[in-house]
Order: C-alpha cells, then structure tokens, then sequence
C-alpha cells in the first residue's frame, strides 16, 4: 500500500495540464485497431485502464505502439478480422475496457476470457451480456454475470434493437461495437442521454451513424459493415480528471489556475455547469473543435460556493464527478442533495457509501439514501483528521486528498496506486501548483 496525506495548501496557481480524456483513449484504441492503415492518437491517457485496451487490442490482433515523441500509433485490419486471443484479457480495474471489447469480440466468430482486478471482479457484467445474447453472442461467468467470463463471440451476430434499461454509454458503445461486424442495421435507443463519443468516432472514421431525438428517447442507428478509413485522433483533457483540479482551486483561498484543452462535451460537462450554478468562477476560453469532439480552456479562481440540489437528470453527464462535487458541497454553504445517483453503487466502488463513509469521518454533515446523497457544508470549513479506504477506486482517492487541501486537519488515503487508472501524476501536478500532498500516513 502507498499512502498520501494533504494537508491545508497555500492558493494554487498556473496552468495545469491534465492528462487525456480516458473514454476518447479507449475508442481511439479499439477503433484505430479496427481501420485499414494508420491512426496516429496524440494526448492519449498513458493511464493504467487505457493501457489495459492497448494490451488487449494487440492480443486481438492490431498493431498498437507508442513513439518517443508520445502519439501512438495503431493499425488494424479491417472489421471482421479480429485474431482470437491466445491468452486471458487481464481489463485491470476498467469497467469501459471490459465491456467495450466484450461488446467488440460479440460480434467477431472467436472466443475470449475477461478478468480484472478485485473491483472489476466484483461490477456487473449482466447489463452488457443480456444486449449482446441477442446479437448471438454466448457467456459462461461467474455468478451475476461477473469476471472471469468468457465471450463466445457470434458467428453469424444479428442487427438488435434495443432500448437501454441504464443509462449507461458502456452498454450502448458495446452493442454498437457489436454491430460493427453485423450486417444491416443496429439501432440503440436511450431514453437518458448519454457521452456519445463512440457515436461521434464512429463518423470520424467513415461509418454512417444516425442519430434522432424521438418521443421514446435518442436513436442511434449504425449500418453495419462499414470499411474504417484510419483517421488521426487529438485526445482533449479529460474533464473528469480536469474537475479535481478545478474543485482544488475553488475551495482554496486566492487560487487561479487554468486547465487547457479540455474536453467540453455537453454530454460530459454536467460537474461544471452544477459548480458554476453553486457560485463558481469559472471562464471558458478558446473554444474549439478536434475530431469532431468541442474543447477549449478552463480557468479557475476560488469562490464562496452555496449547496444546490443536482436533478436526477443530469447524473449522466457528470456520473463520475459526484465524488468531487460532494467535495465541493463539503465547502459550500448549506445542503447540496444529489438525486438519481444510484449508479454509483456500482462503479469501481460503492461511491455512495464510500463518499458518505468518508466526508462523515472528516467532519462533513451527510445523509445516504439508496439513490440520493446529502451534503450540508459549512463556510467555516471542514475538519479533516482521517485516513480514508481509497478501495481500489481512483475517484475517492482524488477526492479525499482534495478535501485534505482545505481541511483544518490533515487527511490520508490508504491506497494511491490506483490514481494511475486514469490520472498519472495527479500528486506532482497538483504539488506543482501549491498543494501540499506527501507520501505516508498522517503522523
Ligand atoms: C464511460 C461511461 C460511464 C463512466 C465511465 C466511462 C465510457 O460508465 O462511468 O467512467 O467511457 O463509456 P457507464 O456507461 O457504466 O455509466
């Protein structure tokens, strides 16, 4: 284990360089291993869950390599020409590794077999396996659909329709990456919005996708069979990484940082909107677009932030940002409760119960319901003073150590390896700035 303790910081300042968007990383990977020829990725997460994919897609048969100024470069083969693999897919801790190529492998005539670490071990797979049965797909797993698993892909894969009973991007990215090698046409219909990166790099490499705002929900239907033209890929900042930075500065007295380069998806950017509905400074600049996908720079200054309530509906375009954002509520005046927000039971962790655990020891008025959580924070502050379980989940860890920036007392996580799945260099880029994060326990 390797713990690390923050402790009150001095105002944060510069600019702050996040790493890439994780879930652009992963599509980039598999469809890039997909196209005839070469895709050259720049910004690519080198994180530990986006390395799990690169691992995963040269055992599937693509050329996946990493040059010394940085990009990647990756060839494929053409859809339909998947190699089995001749070994075990090891996801580690991805949950969208996992169950984007389970979704891949679906639709090709070879077997594979999926594990992952602990946390994987223990999400449900049930979700993706009912879709890609009617596809013709076969599994064989644990109990509940869990890893290990082994896909016996569809020799002939059928078109589905399907409306999605979760709002889950996941689920929708691995019947449309199913449907890829299936003739005629797969439609996914989800009542919730959910990030429509795999829809937009579909287009970006040549597929026809279609997409209809209806009565029953958005429409996507993909035709199958395509030929993937390889098309060059800039990864923008990764917003769910770019929110701890941003939540850091807000709660730090006399902060001002900026966040270049971040993606700005509508349907990833609910944590900025809720923050800057709580009374965040927070300026857009530089608006752009790079690969289909918006980006532009963020800057931060800190703000006097006041409890919100966050509908149910936005949950899928901030799911992974309530951990943060309830660091932030722990800062703000009066109650911020989060609705609709069950699914994060189901995450690398129970980030419900592991938020409400956590920010209870600190000092932090919290109520947990089975799909809501409370946060009543105060302007005077937050106590501090614990050492946090990070349970193989990156999110808690980052948030707990956020916290400890404006805490009274120091705050420790048991476990920092687990930064790595999608933020390496988290510690030194926020030390960077003026935090004050070390290694080891509270002393
Ligand atoms: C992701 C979708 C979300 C999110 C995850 C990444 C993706 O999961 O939590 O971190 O890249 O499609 P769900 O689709 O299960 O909500």
């Amino acid at each position: 284990m390797t713990s690390l303790t923050s402790s009150k910081s001095a105002a944060l300042s510069g600019t702050l360089k996040v790493p890439g968007d994780k879930s652009i990383s992963h599509r980039s990977l598999i469809l890039g291993g997909l196209a005839i020829g070469r895709t050259a990725v720049s910004g690519l997460l080198e994180g530990e869950d986006v390395l799990a994919t690169a691992a995963a897609m040269r055992a599937l048969g693509a050329s996946v390599n990493r040059l010394d100024d940085g990009t990647w470069e990756v060839f494929g083969r053409g859809i339909g020409t998947l190699d089995e693999p001749e070994d075990v897919l090891d996801l580690g801790n991805s949950g969208t590794a996992a169950r984007l190529l389970m979704g891949l492998v679906a639709g090709h005539p070879i077997n594979a077999v999926f594990t992952g670490d602990a946390s994987l071990r223990r999400r449900p797979m049930g979700r993706v396996i009912t879709p890609l049965s009617q596809i013709g797909a076969a599994f064989h797993g644990r109990a509940g659909g869990r890893l290990p698993l082994c896909v016996e892909g569809a020799t002939d894969p059928l078109p589905i329709r399907y409306t999605l009973p979760v709002a889950s991007a996941q689920v929708k990215s691995a019947i449309l990456l199913a449907g890829l090698n299936t003739p005629g046409e797969t439609t996914v219909i989800e009542p919730e919005k959910t990030r429509d990166h795999t829809e937009t790099m579909f287009r970006h490499f040549g597929a026809d996708v279609r997409v209809e705002d209806l009565p029953e929900g958005r429409v996507i239907t993909l035709t199958g069979q395509p030929e993937f033209k390889a098309s060059d890929i800039v990864v923008p900042a990764d917003p769910s990484s770019a929110a701890f930075p941003a939540v850091a500065a807000l709660i730090t007295p006399d902060s001002d940082i900026t966040l270049p380069a971040v993606g700005l998806n509508p349907l990833r950017f609910g944590v900025f909107e809720t923050l800057i509905e709580m009374g965040a400074d927070i300026e857009i600049s530089n608006r752009r677009i790079e690969a289909g996908e918006p980006i532009g720079d963020i800057r931060v200054r800190s703000s006097a932030l006041k409890g919100i309530e966050v509908p149910a509906e936005r949950a899928p375009s901030m799911i992974d940002e309530y951990p943060i954002l309830s660091v932030a509520a722990a800062f703000a005046e009066g109650a911020t409760i989060m609705r609709g927000v069950g699914e994060l039971r189901v995450k690398e962790s129970d980030r419900l119960g592991a938020m409400a655990r956590g920010l209870a020891a600190t000092g932090v008025r919290v109520e947990e319901g089975e799909d809501t959580l409370a946060v009543t924070g105060s302007s005077n502050g937050v106590a501090g003073g614990a050492t946090i379980a990070a349970d193989l989940d990156h999110r808690i860890a980052m948030s707990f150590l956020v916290l400890g920036m404006g805490a009274q007392a120091p705050v420790a996580i048991d476990d920092a390896r687990t930064i790595d799945t999608s933020f390496p260099g988290f510690a030194d880029l926020m030390r960077g700035a003026g935090a004050k994060i070390n290694s080891g326990a509270v002393t």
